[in-house]
């Protein structure tokens, strides 16, 4: 298929990252991370220091935002205004706080609208929350991706680990937990498996065999 594109939606560190990366490289398609978009309003939310109730000043800042994502699989930075915020944007302060700002109904709107747009042309593979349900109803592929909470945390433990934060395993998995239970009862856009996306639990699969089972589900025309 020529124009054809990809959702993937699921929990934190359900190995959607890495999935989508792959087959972005692997099939020629844009990769489009919009749960940076989320982190990269969060941290500017941080740093101007704005009270993370008030929901019309951080929609202002949502809509006057300059985030720049560089689609490219094997070069996915982030900027800001220009500055590179790839590594900002990962920050466990930027985890812990990006549930309560994403399930803000306005703020959502515009991210929507500027993912759609990006998505466009087609030749996509987006990863996020809603994307099968809402941004990309009508994608050519829809996936669902999960492991159990304990094999997730485990996941994002040894990736912070290897960039250097100090975390314990234990505030991993209390932190993941809560961020998907916001993430999952939020009125707007919760996080739901699409009606006809294909659930791949992952907690006893690498994600490079994820990822092959993705490419012969599609080249098998499912
Ligand atoms: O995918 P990632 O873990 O970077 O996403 C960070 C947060 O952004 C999610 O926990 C969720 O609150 C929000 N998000 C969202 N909708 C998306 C992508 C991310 O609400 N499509």
């Amino acid at each position: 298929i020529d124009n054809m594109s990809i959702a993937i939606d699921g929990p934190a560190g359900a190995g959607k990252s890495t999935v989508a990366r792959l087959l972005a490289e692997k099939l020629g398609l844009l990769y489009i991370d919009t749960g940076a978009m989320y982190r990269t309003l969060t941290l500017s939310v941080l740093r101007e220091q704005l009270d993370l109730s008030d929901e019309d000043r951080i929609t202002k800042l949502a809509g006057a935002l300059n985030i720049k994502l560089s689609n490219q699989p094997l070069d996915n930075k982030v900027f800001l205004n220009g500055e590179d915020v790839t590594e900002a944007i990962r920050q466990p302060e930027v985890s812990r706080n990006v549930a309560l700002i994403a399930r803000m109904p306005a703020v959502r709107q515009i991210m929507v609208n500027i993912q759609q747009s990006l998505a466009e042309k087609g030749k996509v593979v987006m990863e996020g929350r809603d994307i099968g349900n809402k941004v990309l109803p009508g994608a050519t592929y829809k996936f669902f991706l999960t492991a159990s909470p304990e094999e997730r945390a485990k996941r994002r433990y040894r990736e912070l680990i290897e960039k250097g934060y100090e975390v314990s395993l234990n505030d991993l998995v209390r932190d993941i937990t809560e961020r998907d239970n916001t993430d999952r009862t939020r009125l707007t856009d919760p996080l739901i498996p699409a009606p006809d996306a294909i659930i791949i639990d992952s907690t006893n699969m690498s994600l490079v065999e994820v990822t092959n089972n993705i490419i012969k589900l599609i080249a098998a025309g499912n």
